[in-house]
């Protein structure tokens, strides 16, 4: 069998920190399932800014187009406010979206029913949750052209001179690959997609609706599609969040209610990412994983951090780029076990109070729940 390549990239913050704890997963695996994993590692963001001068070297970015999955922690915090636009850390994890053509954002919002009472809902409303934001990744007004900030000449009534421009631009073909992505995924769930725009005032609004329209009626029409304002999407979401199963929606919509269907859940320390390509010559899609939480500067370094994000998205590389659907199976539901235990980091701290573990006691915590199922 040859071993499934993975490329780690801890990156800024409590990135190094979650992902110490994934690595003691992937020993798990290979000592006990008997995979293997051909890791390596390497330097995205800041870190990267600072040894090499740029948030992600050409080097990288090789090794990124030729693993089976990249596993990316967090990028950014305060040191790099200020850099230049063109080498903060965040452009790292840009170009590594677009560069692998990573168009298709997998964002599912479950809420653990140990957790129910964690979220600033009522858990009536959220108990049960799930639901998935599949969002456009690579387009958008993230990469559109033109974009900048010019002078505005030739006009004297512009206080202070300038214009800063970003470009929404979306093509048929960009919209059309998204949404099968989000129909196939829905086809295993509950076969319901909820399409999100603003065709009320953009037009390219108005394209996304009548593609994703378009795919529907001549390829799934199967599934349930409905199409929803991303305004009253956005209210909806904290209104009766069950109503959805698959939203399907841009780039900035996407990033934003994402967002918000986290918080829905209870804590934004444990969500998972998928970001998928088109398959390969080998027939994985090109993958990069990574936990929705930033890099949380103000508590990293002191062992308060939640690995549960990191250690579920790398439960959806065992599922996504693997076929490992048992194992990914396995691993949630050794978190499931370990969070219906009480076992809680910081961040999970209800009014109740307790005890929490520190990032590591909750790695080993989990590994040992792996063990006893
Ligand atoms: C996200 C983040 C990123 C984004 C930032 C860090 C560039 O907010 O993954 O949701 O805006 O896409
Ligand atoms: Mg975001």
């Amino acid at each position: 069998m040859t071993a499934y390549s993975l490329l780690i990239l801890p990156g800024d913050g409590i990135g190094p920190e979650v992902m110490a704890e994934v690595r003691k997963v992937i020993d798990w695996f290979q000592t006990n399932r008997g995979m293997q994993f051909d890791v390596s590692e390497d330097l995205v963001g800041g870190c990267a800014y600072n040894a090499h001068g740029t948030p992600l070297t050409d080097a990288t970015m090789k090794k990124a187009q030729a693993v089976d999955a990249v596993l990316l922690g967090a990028v950014g915090g305060p040191a790099y406010d200020n850099l230049d636009f063109s080498v903060k850390p965040e452009r790292g994890l840009l170009r590594l979206r677009k560069e692998m053509d990573l168009f298709a954002n997998l964002r599912p919002a479950q809420c653990f029913d140990a957790l129910a009472d964690f979220s600033s809902l009522k858990r009536e409303v959220v108990a049960g949750l799930d639901i998935l934001i599949v969002r456009e990744l690579t387009s958008g007004v993230y990469f559109g052209e033109p974009r900048g900030i010019h002078a505005d000449d030739n006009n004297p009534d512009n206080e202070g001179g300038r214009v800063g421009i970003n470009t929404q631009r979306y093509t048929s073909g960009e919209i059309r690959r998204v949404a099968r992505a989000a129909f196939e995924l829905a086809r295993k769930r509950n076969n319901r997609v909820c399409s999100m725009e603003k065709a009320n005032v953009m037009e390219s609004g108005i394209l996304w609706r009548e593609e994703v329209q378009w795919v529907h009626d001549n390829e799934y029409p199967d599934v349930e599609l409905t199409h929803m304002y991303a305004d009253n999407g956005a209210m909806q979401l904290v209104r009766r969040p069950r109503q959805f199963d698959v939203i399907v929606t841009d780039n900035l919509f996407g990033d934003i209610l994402s967002d918000a269907a986290a918080m829905l859940t209870g804590s934004l320390g444990m969500l998972p990412s998928a970001s998928l390509g088109a398959p390969a010559a080998n027939g994985r899609p090109k993958a990069m994983y990574e936990p929705v939480h930033g890099s949380a500067p103000d508590i990293a370094g002191q062992g308060k951090a939640n690995p549960i994000a990191c250690i579920l998205s790398f439960a959806m590389a065992l599922r996504y780029s693997w076929d490992e659907g048992q194992a990914a199976d396995a691993l949630e539901r050794a978190v499931e076990k370990v969070l219906a235990d009480g076992v809680r980091t910081a961040d999970l701290m209800g009014p109740e109070g307790g005890t929490p573990v520190s990032t590591s006691e909750m790695g080993d915590r989990i590994v040992a729940a792996l063990s006893a199922a």
